[in-house]
């Protein structure tokens, strides 16, 4: 200890405070000491100034010393004192009772008081202790609160995304694919029009073009699917799970890919950034699977009711690497996830073997589920 203590020694007994007086005389810098003879003085003198330290009998003539711990222990984290019962040889269940109720530490006044010797050692050591809970503590404090300034600017980026995405799906739609239409009704109009058929340059070159129209407007379509999940917002998270593993399907004849929703799942809706998220994380997670596990079959499942939801996506693959498990630059799948489901106050896991593959879970509680908060 560097600075002196301040420690208060509640006990009616003259001569015991006195042995304590003593003992901890012996620490550097000596400690300075308030000393209080009823329960009620030494709740007045912690209330007049702060304590390093309570030395606390466990008799007192105007209260039990455990219901004074226990108020003292009660108090918010950071005023909370160390509190060390002194209990009586005859008594020590009390000071498994003490502990329980909060003391730092205790001491048992054996008659050929040998405690003597220990009290300068438990102080210290419980002063230390008190020191290293407050430190703990306030990292945990800074800790969750920066977790929740981190899940809020994750919520506002994801819905700036949101709207972005909405915007362009718009101009996409609106634009790009008018002009798509019109250059297709417009060539179908100049080939449809001609009389002579046309040297076998021009012919292989008018194919080669309408060839090209339909795969731009493929290609826009697809990019529509893709920034704005179709049947979501109409039909809900299942209906959509249901629409995007039947389009993977075709491409991937060879996996068996299959949803599993609970019985009544279909009907069931939640609030729509948890439905996107959901969906977003499954449809990363189903990538993943088809894409790096060379999995046989994926299975994705969805149950819940109206205040909670659990997605499951597993693949029979290769399982992830141990070192793709960090995040690489480049990749952002998997952190993609992870962020989506801070966003929503879910919780996210991945669970992967070598050989034992991948599975991605979700597990989404609302506010009357009183998960969600904390
Ligand atoms: N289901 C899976 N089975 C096996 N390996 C996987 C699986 N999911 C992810 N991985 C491994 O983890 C890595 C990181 O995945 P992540 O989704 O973050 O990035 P990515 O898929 O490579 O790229 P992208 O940014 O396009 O998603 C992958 O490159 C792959 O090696
Ligand atoms: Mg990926």
């Amino acid at each position: 200890m560097n600075t002196s203590s301040c420690i208060l020694l509640v006990d009616d007994d003259e001569v015991d405070r006195r042995i304590c007086r003593r003992a901890l005389a012996r620490l550097e810098p000596a400690p300075r000491f308030v000393e209080a003879e009823t329960g009620d003085e030494a709740l007045l003198r912690l209330q007049e100034q702060g304590f390093d330290c309570v030395l606390l009998d466990f008799r007192l003539p105007d209260m039990d010393g455990l219901d004074l711990l226990r108020r003292l222990t009660a108090r918010p984290v950071e005023e909370r004192v160390p509190v060390v019962m002194l209990t009586g040889a005859d008594d020590v269940t009390v000071a498994v009772e003490a502990m329980r109720s909060g003391a730092i530490d205790y001491l048992v006044k054996d008659v050929d008081g040998r405690y003597q010797a220990l009290i300068p050692t438990v102080v210290e050591r419980s002063i230390r202790k008190r020191e290293l809970n407050l430190a703990r503590w306030r990292a945990e404090q800074a800790l969750a609160r920066h977790r929740l300034e981190l899940s809020d600017l994750t919520r506002r980026l994801m819905v700036q995304e949101k709207t972005m995405v909405r915007r362009l799906a718009q101009t996409l739609h609106d634009q790009l694919g008018q002009t798509l239409t019109a250059i297709r009704l417009g060539f179908d109009a100049l080939t449809s029009v001609r009389r002579e058929p046309a040297p076998p340059e021009v012919e292989r070159r008018t194919r080669l073009v309408d060839a090209l129209i339909d795969q731009a407007v493929r290609e826009v379509r697809q990019v529509l699917v893709e920034l704005r999940p179709p049947l979501l917002e109409e039909q809900g998270l299942v209906a959509a799970l249901d629409n995007e593993l039947r389009s993977r399907a075709l491409v991937h004849d060879d996996v068996d890919l299959r949803l599993e929703p609970q019985a009544d799942a279909a009907t069931l809706r939640w609030p729509a950034d948890v439905e996107y998220a959901a969906f977003m994380i499954a449809r990363e997670a189903i990538t993943n699977a088809l894409r790096h596990s060379g999995a046989g079959a994926v299975r994705v499942v969805v149950r819940g009711d109206e205040a909670s939801m659990v997605l499951e996506v597993a693949d029979d693959g290769s399982g992830i690497e141990p070192e793709r498990t960090a995040a690489t630059p480049g990749h952002l799948g998997m952190v993609g996830m992870r962020e989506r489901a801070l966003a929503i106050g879910a919780r996210h896991s991945v669970e992967s073997g070598a050989g034992a593959g991948t599975r991605v879970r979700l597990e989404w509680h609302g506010p009357q589920h009183g998960e969600a908060d904390g």
